[in-house]
């Protein structure tokens, strides 16, 4: 999952790229690099860590062209340093790649065989050196062609030449590529947001396609080498903030920024005045959904089975949930009664977008919630329902988590009414309980100081659980994987009645235990579950909601208490506390908050 990036001008480019490149490490960020066309000859920089660090190693003055492409990395082949960064070149070719070539050890035995040698332990090198070959023996477009019949795998390409200096050739297989237009320029981006600040004027590949782009014209081909023609899509011209304003991190703002988040979707789908949902355009009938199959990754499947809780609650519709990584290789039993909802940030998460990809082969009717609406997922899905977030940049997924329940359940709302399944006074009710929810995060996001304070206990630790039931049990993963992900201390999410088959062995005396029990149906079954981590020694965070009843206090370390509404929304205010205590704890720790290890914002590898 890396960004990819190429300028063909009449001006020099390599400032915009890196301007570009900086925008694009949301999807890797362990190494960059850009190579430019001058003079006859190929320049590449190439360095270990961030885009900055290209600036500051190398004089960009130096590096002349009006031809030029770059690449963020995150490694999958080959440890992340400067010799294994993109563009990989030879005498003559120069490439980027995002994806992985599954046959580069066949292809690199080949070339070896050939005279090729290599420079880095990727398998991006072998593409560099196939095309090389292929050059020998035909013209460029039949090279190629060749090539990309050659390769297996996934893959999107930027591809320079020493010996053709004016082009710039990109290629597309399962990772996603787009083309822009400008004023006597033209690029091309892994995804249309690479290309926003220079243009609104897109072309997406599709698969197998591949393009030559020249400053002043493109031209796109199918698998066979066969000039097609190609839509051009006109970007959303939507204002974004891109910028941390006086926060200190991108996810300190996103968090604070929930009560919005909740406001644009209320804003989006609700209308006042009928009292009602408005889910506009929905291509099928209601009748024609029998069952509903909701698919995601990390964050986003957390939201899933948040949603599969609701489902359950408020229709009597089938529901079923799946990892994308999972689903796509599975023997799926496909039903033409099935609706596939496919909730992601991003929109361009590979392995969700395979399962689409799968869905849409089977001729399935095809939904997604998503952030990013020019992305793959929106684009390919029969309907899309935006979340309208903003943009998100700091990698732990936070105000793109509530805007997915909030789609989510404002969606279930209205299926469950259209079904005849919740009373009108209950569906309105529900709906006027939803408008108050900005209120009550702003409320919880009060929590400030004491998660800070109780964060250390956390970092100190060799490890901690989550506990959660029922409703609170996908809060209670979402927690854990936030933990985990920002600061690298080992956290379990698990449904609290599950702990004594077995991950009661962990518990041992000081050990911070987080225990979700809103004062719900699940509320005294979980209390117990939480004596039998007390008993043990456990330190425990217990997370539940004001109300008249009372209040448990004996034996408990800390105790939070959220603002109270109806049950269907306490997974909303229960959160807020979880994503504060891992940002203050990683923020203790002095780690990159926005760019954890081994991380990347948009995961586009499988
Ligand atoms: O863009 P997506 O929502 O499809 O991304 C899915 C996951 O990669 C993402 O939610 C990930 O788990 C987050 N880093 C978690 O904070």
């Amino acid at each position: 999952m890396c960004g990819i990036i190429g300028i063909s001008s009449n001006k020099s480019v390599s400032a915009t790229i890196i301007n570009s490149l900086k925008k694009l490490e949301y999807r890797g960020y362990d190494s960059a690099g850009l190579a430019t066309v001058h003079n006859g000859m190929i320049n590449e920089i190439k360095s270990e860590g961030r885009v900055d660090s290209l600036e500051k190693n190398f004089d960009l003055k130096n590096l002349e062209g009006n031809i030029g492409i770059g690449h963020v990395r995150w490694a999958t082949h080959g440890v992340p340093n400067s010799i294994n960064a993109h563009p990989h070149s030879s005498h003559n070719v120069s490439v980027v790649h995002n994806g992985i070539i599954e046959n580069s050890t066949s292809l690199k035995k080949f070339l070896v065989n050939k005279g090729h040698t290599f420079k880095s332990q990727t398998d991006t090198e072998v593409i560099v050196h196939l095309i090389t070959e292929n050059l020998k023996i035909t013209d460029l477009e039949e090279a190629i062609t060749n090539t990309l019949k050659q390769l297996q795998g996934s893959f999107a390409l930027g591809i320079i030449f020493k010996d053709i200096p004016n082009l710039i050739v990109g290629a597309r297989r399962g990772s996603p590529l787009a083309v822009g237009y400008g004023p006597n320029e033209n690029y091309l981006g892994s995804d249309s947001y690479a290309l926003k600040s220079m243009t609104n004027k897109v072309t997406y590949l599709d698969d197998g396609e591949f393009c030559i782009i020249k400053k002043d014209q493109v031209l796109f081909f199918n698998e066979q080498g066969i000039k097609v023609n190609k839509k051009i899509f006109e970007l959303s011209s939507e204002e974004s903030s891109y910028d941390k304003g006086h926060y200190k991190h991108f996810m300190a703002k996103e968090i604070e920024e929930q009560p919005n988040t909740i406001k644009s979707g209320i804003k989006e789908y609700v209308d006042n005045f009928n009292k009602d949902i408005n889910i506009f355009n929905f291509p099928w009938k209601i009748e024609e959904i029998k069952s509903i199959i909701l698919i995601g990754c990390g964050t986003a499947y957390h939201s899933c089975l948040m949603a599969k809780y609701w489902f359950e609650e408020l229709t009597n519709i089938d529901v079923g949930i799946d990892i994308a990584s999972e689903f796509r290789y599975r023997k799926n039993r496909f039903k033409k009664d099935t609706l596939y909802i496919f909730v992601s940030q991003s929109g361009e998460t590979a392995d969700t977008y395979a399962a689409l990809d799968i869905c849409n082969k089977n001729n399935m009717k095809t939904c997604s919630v998503v952030n990013v609406i020019e992305s793959s997922i929106a684009r390919d899905s029969n309907f899309v329902l935006p979340i309208h977030c903003g943009p998100e940049i700091g990698v732990a997924s936070t105000k793109a988590f509530l805007g997915q329940i909030l789609v989510l359940y404002i969606f279930i709302l209205k299926l469950s009414s259209l079904r005849n399944e919740i009373n009108k006074n209950q569906y309105h009710k529900k709906i006027n309980d939803l408008k108050t929810l900005p209120e009550l995060i702003e409320k919880t996001l009060l929590h400030d100081n004491e998660i800070q304070a109780i964060s250390s206990t956390f970092n100190e630790a060799k490890g901690s659980m989550f506990l959660g039931r029922g409703f609170s049990y996908p809060i209670a993963l979402e927690g854990a994987l936030k933990l985990k992900e920002l600061s690298y201390v080992h956290a379990e999410g698990y449904p609290a009645g599950e702990m004594k088959h077995g991950p009661l062995a962990l518990i041992e005396k000081g050990m911070p235990v987080v225990v979700l029990a809103p004062k719900d149906n699940y509320y005294k079954k979980t209390i117990s579950n939480m004596q039998e981590v007390i008993a043990r020694g456990a330190k425990v965070l217990l997370i539940t909601n004001k109300s008249e009843d009372e209040v448990i206090s004996e034996n408990i370390w800390e105790t939070i208490e959220v603002e109270n509404t109806n049950h269907d929304l306490l997974p909303f205010l229960l959160t807020i506390p979880l994503q504060k205590l891992a940002y203050y704890s990683a923020l203790k720790k002095g780690y990159d908050i926005d760019k954890p290890r081994n991380l990347a914002k948009s995961v586009t590898v499988e």
